[in-house]
């Protein structure tokens, strides 16, 4: 198959271009957040560095016939799209409608697009089902849901749309090294720095995440490209949600030592409980490869190993 994949040299994109190494593979990253030495030893036609909305390169790669799109491109931190509201409301949303426009246009055959939990909001009602009440709290959240609402109405049998709604990725290759950064990437890379800075928790750490591991995460969407899977919208999680202070004192049995956190004021629009029902995606017959604890110790090991 000929698949565009946007937000390619991202964390969650690298490691889906290695997913679909069978296939001939089209990339576009404006590099903002992901990194072209991501896609080191992979193969694929061709990477486009730019605006995924840029309509040079859309008119390039759609002169070839392409059969699925996968977008990841996004502004993916709740807080940066906070902090520049105008561009996220442009990339997360307006650009995405075009996108999906277009692709109908060209007669693409299955949409993938990276949604998220951010759409079920801060409302109690726990854990969350694709049914569940949705009121996204954050600009990142209504654009992911304002997105994939449009996406789902213009599904049809010639065009399979999957509004995937992750919840917190983690695995290698996550950047660490910024403010907006996945708070594993953050908490695991500081415990084995050599600056003995204190992990920073927002609130009283007491919040809650489902974590599910890139390799699922890929493995799903890769299924739902190849399989003949119902155009839908899933969680994609792990079915088990966790407190930043429980990871904590797991990172603490690893390190064999007490780890120092610097407890700070919540941050705006952060949700509190997350926690998934992932019992749809089961029924798809995808079975998840990793357990949470299985995933989170792989990936200790393997931060530990590059430290
Ligand atoms: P990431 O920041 O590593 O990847 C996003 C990629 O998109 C980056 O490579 C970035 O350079 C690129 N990009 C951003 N804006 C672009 C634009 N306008 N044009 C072209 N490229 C652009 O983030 P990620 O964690 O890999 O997230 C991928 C997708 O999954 C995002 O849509 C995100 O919202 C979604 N998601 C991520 C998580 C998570 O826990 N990581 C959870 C839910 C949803
Ligand atoms: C994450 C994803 C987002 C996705 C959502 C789905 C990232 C950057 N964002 O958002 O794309 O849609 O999951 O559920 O991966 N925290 C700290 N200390 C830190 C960093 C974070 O306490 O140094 C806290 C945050 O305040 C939050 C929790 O950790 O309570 C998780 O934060 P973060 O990793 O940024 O993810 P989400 O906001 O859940």
């Amino acid at each position: 198959m000929n698949i565009l994949i946007t937000g390619a040299c991202g964390f969650i994109g690298s490691h889906l271009v290695k997913a679909l190494q069978a296939h001939r593979l089209f990339l576009i990253d404006d590099l903002s957040t992901g990194q072209q030495e991501n896609l080191e030893d992979l193969n694929y036609e061709k990477l486009y560095i730019s605006d995924y909305f840029d309509q040079d390169v859309l008119d390039e790669i759609f002169s070839f016939k392409i059969d699925a799109i996968v977008h990841l491109a996004a502004i993916a931190s709740v807080q940066k799209c906070n902090d520049f509201p105008e561009k996220a409301n442009l990339v997360n949303h307006l650009n995405v409608i075009a996108l999906i426009k277009r692709a109908k246009k060209e007669a693409v055959h299955k949409f993938v697009f990276a949604s998220s939990a951010a759409v079920y909001g801060d409302e109690k009602t726990l854990p969350k089902t694709e049914n569940s009440i949705i009121k996204p709290i954050s600009l990142y959240g209504e654009g992911k849901y304002n997105s994939e609402h449009y996406l789902m109405q213009e599904s049809n049998k010639d065009f399979k749309t999957y509004a995937l709604r992750f919840f917190n990725v983690f695995g290698p290759k996550q950047d660490p090294n910024s403010p907006y950064s996945g708070v594993l990437s953050i908490f695991s890379n500081l415990i084995f720095s050599e600056d003995k800075n204190s992990l920073t928790i927002y609130g009283d750490g007491e919040q809650t995440r489902d974590f599910v591991s890139v390799h699922d995460v890929c493995s799903f969407i890769q299924y739902c490209i190849e399989a003949e899977v119902d155009s839908d919208v899933y969680n994609v999680a792990s079915g088990r949600s966790i407190s930043l202070n429980s990871i904590v004192a797991l990172m603490e049995k690893v390190k064999a030592k007490k780890i120092s956190c610097n407890y700070k004021e919540a941050r705006k629009n952060d949700i509190k409980y997350s926690s998934a029902d992932n019992s749809k995606l089961l029924a798809t017959n995808y079975k998840l490869k990793y357990s949470f604890e299985d995933a989170f110790k792989d990936y200790i090991k393997s931060v530990a190993s590059k430290s």
